[in-house]
Formats: structure tokens, C-alpha cells, sequence
């Protein structure tokens, strides 16, 4: 049986990449320090449908502390996950955003050389790292995060990639506004999700004509795993949904799928976001063999349905 670590498992994307490498027949050991990002129940709740799974195992604790020699041991790849996501919050946390994002990956990386078991790491870097560019976006445009989130996961994707080399093969994948059941309560589509059922306005920064390539969480789970055994290395690939949507379209969507009148309110573009975000995705299909296959109305309507059902489980047990 072959054995991994996943860094950041009692995430959003963690969690479900975890379940997804224990059907595939992997031990995993998940390690999380449970930070409190958002409501630490949701994490907790995560952790505790994988701890249940035979092949998993939980070290709690942060990446800076932890024994990674110990947790990295018998392992083949490690999939680093673990990071302090957000754009907004980081102009408030830099310091915060450094130790979760940068300081923990180095600690990481230079565990997983020390660890003869380990052949290969994959890290969750972001489309952040390009800020404004000119789309699409691809791997070889200029990157120039415009968030201390942003530069966070550029100088961890830096570390990361350089410290490839025949002992350690490092694969990063630029991961683009990933959304479906779980996501993070910070970000928008849930956001608005939650404001539809509950009959709350929906603030919209701007004028809602930004765009995003959302990518569903199972294309993104799917995409990582193939990056475990890609014959490449050293090298940064973008992973995106194929296509661009804008936040006005995403709310028509949302009208659409819950039947309901939305209350749509704007505010002042907020710092840090970016106007529009699109992968050139020719990289991931080169290398990966990967092409997203939800489209975005099918994936949004699963986390839609998943947002109804949380909260009326949450009226339930009030
Ligand atoms: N969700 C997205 O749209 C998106 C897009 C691009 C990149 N990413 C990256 O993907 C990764 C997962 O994102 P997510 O949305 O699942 O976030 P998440 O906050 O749900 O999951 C991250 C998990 O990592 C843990 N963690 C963070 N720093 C840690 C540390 N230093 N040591 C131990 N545990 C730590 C947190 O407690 C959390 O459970 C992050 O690295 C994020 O930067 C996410």
C-alpha cells in the first residue's frame, strides 16, 4: 500500500483530496494545526470523517513545531496543502501569513529531503501569485502578487520548485478560485449561497463585472493526484475550470437554482482582489494530461444544495 501525507487535511481541499487518496487504496497521514482561519467546528468535523476511515491518521499540530521527520516517515509523496488562505485578511496578518505560508513550507521541504521515504512533494500554490496580468494567465507571465497573500504563496512555490532535484522531485500547481461543498465560509460563492437561503443581501465588490476561472474541488482533487506521478518536476503548473465567469453571471445562476429574488447590494471594489483571473491551461494538459470536466452551472448547483442542507442541519440541532 502506498502511503502520503496531506499537509492542510482538515481543510476544504485537504479533506476532500484525503478522502479521494484513501478510495484510491492510500494510507494517509493528514496533519492540521486546526487554525482558527474560520470556525474551527468546520475543520474539526472534517478531521473527524477521516479519522474514522481505515489508513488514516491525524497529527495535530503546526508545521513550524511539529516532528515532520516523524510524520514524513514511510511516506512516497507529500501533498502540502496546509496554508493560511485569503486575500483581505493578509494586509492586516502579514506575519501571520508569512509563518503559515513561507517559514512552514521551507520547515517542510527541508524535512521531506531529510526523509529518505519521500520521493516527491506537491504544493498548493495560487493563480494570487500573477496578480493583474494579462489573461490568460500562463506559467511563463510575469508574476506580481498584488496581496501579502499573494507574495506568501510565490516565495513558498519559490522555495518549493528550487529545492527540486533527483532526491526530492517538487511539482507546484497554481490553484484558481476552487469552490463545491465545503468550501471556506470566507469566500463569495458560499457567501452568496448562504445570503440566498437566509434572505440576507448579497454584497458584491465593485460593480460585479470581475471574473473568475472557478474550478470545481473534485478537478482540483483530480489534478493533484495526477501530479503525484507526472514525470515532471521543478516546475509550476496552472490548474484551472476552462472558463471564465463573472460575478453578475454567478448571481443570475444563483436566482436561477434557488428559485428565489435576490437582494444584490455593491460596495467599493475591495483591496487586493483582482479584475479577472483565466488559466492558460496548456501546461496542465501537457504535463498532467488534465482538463477540467464540471462545468461551472453543475458544480454550483452541488454547492448550493450542500449549503441548504448545512444550514438546515444547523437550525435542526439549535
Ligand atoms: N480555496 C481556493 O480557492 C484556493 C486557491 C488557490 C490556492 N489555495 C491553496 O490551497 C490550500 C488549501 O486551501 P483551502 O481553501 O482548503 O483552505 P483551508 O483553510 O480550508 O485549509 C487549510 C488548512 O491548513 C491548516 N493550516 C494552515 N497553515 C498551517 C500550518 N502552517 N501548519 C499546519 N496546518 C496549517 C488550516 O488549519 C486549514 O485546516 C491553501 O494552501 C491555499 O492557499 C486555495
Amino acid at each position: 500500500m502506498s502511503k502520503a501525507v496531506v499537509t492542510g487535511a482538515a481543510g476544504f481541499i485537504g479533506g476532500r483530496l484525503s478522502h479521494r487518496l484513501l478510495d484510491d487504496g492510500w494510507e494517509v497521514v493528514g496533519i492540521d494545526a486546526f487554525l482558527d482561519t474560520y470556525d474551527p467546528a468546520e475543520k474539526l468535523a472534517r478531521a473527524a470523517g477521516l479519522v474514522r476511515r481505515s489508513g488514516f491518521t491525524l497529527a495535530t499540530g503546526h508545521l513550524t513545531e511539529l516532528n515532520l521527520e516523524e510524520c514524513l516517515g514511510g511516506s512516497e509523496v507529500v501533498f502540502h496543502l496546509a496554508g493560511r488562505a485569503g486575500v483581505r485578511a493578509s494586509f492586516e496578518l502579514e506575519s501571520r501569513y508569512r509563518r503559515d505560508n513561507v517559514d512552514s513550507t521551507a520547515r517542510l521541504v527541508s524535512a521531506a529531503k531529510r526523509t529518505a521515504s519521500v520521493r516527491r512533494l506537491v504544493y498548493a500554490s495560487s493563480s494570487s501569485v500573477y496578480g493583474d496580468a494579462p489573461l490568460p494567465f500562463s506559467e511563463d507571465t510575469a508574476t506580481r502578487p498584488v496581496s501579502p497573500y499573494g507574495a506568501s504563496k510565490l516565495e513558498a512555490e519559490r522555495i518549493c520548485v528550487e529545492e527540486s532535484d533527483e532526491r526530492l522531485e517538487t511539482i507546484a500547481l497554481r490553484y484558481f478560485t476552487v469552490y463545491g461543498p465545503g468550501q471556506r465560509p470566507d469566500m463569495g460563492l458560499r457567501k452568496f449561497a448562504e445570503a440566498a437561503w437566509t434572505g440576507q443581501p448579497i454584497t458584491i465588490f465593485g460593480d460585479g463585472s470581475q471574473s473568475r476561472d472557478f474550478t470545481y474541488v473534485d478537478d482540483i482533487v483530480e489534478a493533484t493526484c495526477r501530479a503525484a506521478r507526472a514525470p515532471v518536476a521543478g516546475v509550476a503548473v496552472n490548474v484551472g475550470g476552462g472558463s471564465r465567469v463573472s460575478l453578475l453571471a454567478v448571481i443570475d445562476l444563483l436566482a436561477q437554482i434557488t428559485g428565489r429574488r435576490l437582494d444584490v447590494r455593491h460596495t467599493d471594489f475591495a483591496r487586493g482582489d483582482v479584475r479577472h483571473t483565466g488559466a492558460d491551461l496548456t501546461r496542465a494538459k501537457r504535463l498532467l494530461g488534465f482538463k477540467a470536466t464540471t462545468p461551472f452551472r453543475e458544480g454550483y448547483a452541488s454547492e448550493v444544495q450542500w449549503v441548504r442542507s448545512t444550514l438546515q442541519e444547523a437550525r435542526r440541532s439549535a
